[in-house]
């Protein structure tokens, strides 16, 4: 078997044929946690930008290769690339690199004893986040501390009842604050980060809540006619500041409530969302502000 590991820049690497993907951030993917010791025949992998995140993926696509396999890893400069030939001579690779627009691109066998790949997979595993008390994953979003805008919004939150969802849920935060609700029946989570979704599934161990894989840029994915919604929507994406996407979140906000439900979304104040508000909902007030960041109620 062969393996792709996130989304190649096609000019720069292309993905083995009939490769299986295996990044938590495409649901459906293979998980690359799951792959058997040495079976891999080869894996071309876009490296991610956390330093513990990426060590873990390599080290992971270590263990899963072959010995003399082959591993082709690949990064922006500036978000890690100039890493990745120290990181893989570490784990005892001997790596040819070359350079190509803005990207380090690695190359390398699977040695027959690489090393150090339990203590990077250890560092980067899903755990309870030091201080925060709370499962969690390096890579996942705000992994080891609680947003400060979400941390906003929790503290404004107002009563909630009924049916709702907790759009891009990361480790569930903000569905645990709405759950303390007791007229709360039911909460959706949903996350396009797989390590995002499980480890809600441990903070939130609660059976009105339901935990859904996906990306909310696909129609259908989430419920309908809900009385509330609950939301810190992303305003990136691949590392990229993407207004659009926190557009379509309220759009799916917007789509999902029942007439007369809630949305509380809170977001950066520098993004202006409220031209994108009005013509979704009924009435927009905002609750709160600080200095770096805004919390509204969005009656529909
Ligand atoms: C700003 S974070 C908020 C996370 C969490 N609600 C919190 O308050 O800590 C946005 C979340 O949206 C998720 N996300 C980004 N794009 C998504 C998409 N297209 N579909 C579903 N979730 C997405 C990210 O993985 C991330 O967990």
């Amino acid at each position: 078997m062969q393996a792709v590991y996130g989304e190649l820049p096609l000019d720069l690497a292309s993905p083995p044929p009939g490769a299986v993907q295996l990044s938590p951030l495409m649901p459906g993917s293979a998980a690359i946690e799951a792959l058997a010791d040495g079976t891999l025949h080869g894996l071309v992998m876009h490296a991610p930008r956390g330093t513990l995140e990426r060590r873990y993926a390599l080290a992971h696509g270590l263990r899963a290769l072959r010995v003399g396999a082959p591993l082709t890893v690949l990064a922006q400069k500036k978000q890690g690339g100039t890493r990745l030939r120290d990181e893989l001579d570490a784990f005892g690779c001997v790596v040819e690199e070359t350079s190509k627009q803005r990207f380090r691109i690695c190359t390398a066998r699977r040695p027959e004893s690489p090393v150090g790949l339990g203590e990077a997979i250890g560092a980067g595993r899903p755990q309870l986040a030091p201080g925060l008390d709370l499962w969690s994953q390096p890579g996942v979003f705000s992994w080891d501390r609680i947003d400060p805008a979400s941390a906003l919004l929790i503290k404004h939150l107002p009563a909630l009842s009924g049916r709702g969802a907790d759009l891009g849920c990361g480790i569930g935060v903000l569905a645990r604050a709405a759950m303390a609700e007791r007229d709360v029946r039911h909460v959706t989570l949903i996350d396009i980060d797989r390590r995002a979704i499980a480890a809600a599934c441990r903070n939130v161990e609660d059976t009105r809540a339901a935990f859904v894989w996906a990306d909310i840029r696909k129609a259908g994915v989430v419920p309908s006619n809900l009385d509330f919604v609950v939301m810190n929507p992303p305003f990136h994406d691949g590392g990229l500041e993407d207004q659009g996407l926190g557009r379509l979140f309220l759009q799916r906000a917007a789509v999902a409530l029942r007439p007369g439900g809630l949305c509380l979304v809170t977001a950066n104040r520098h993004l202006p969302y409220e031209a994108a508000m009005c013509p979704l909902f009924a009435d927009v007030e905002q609750i709160v502000q600080d200095h770096l960041f805004k919390v509204y109620a969005l009656r529909k």
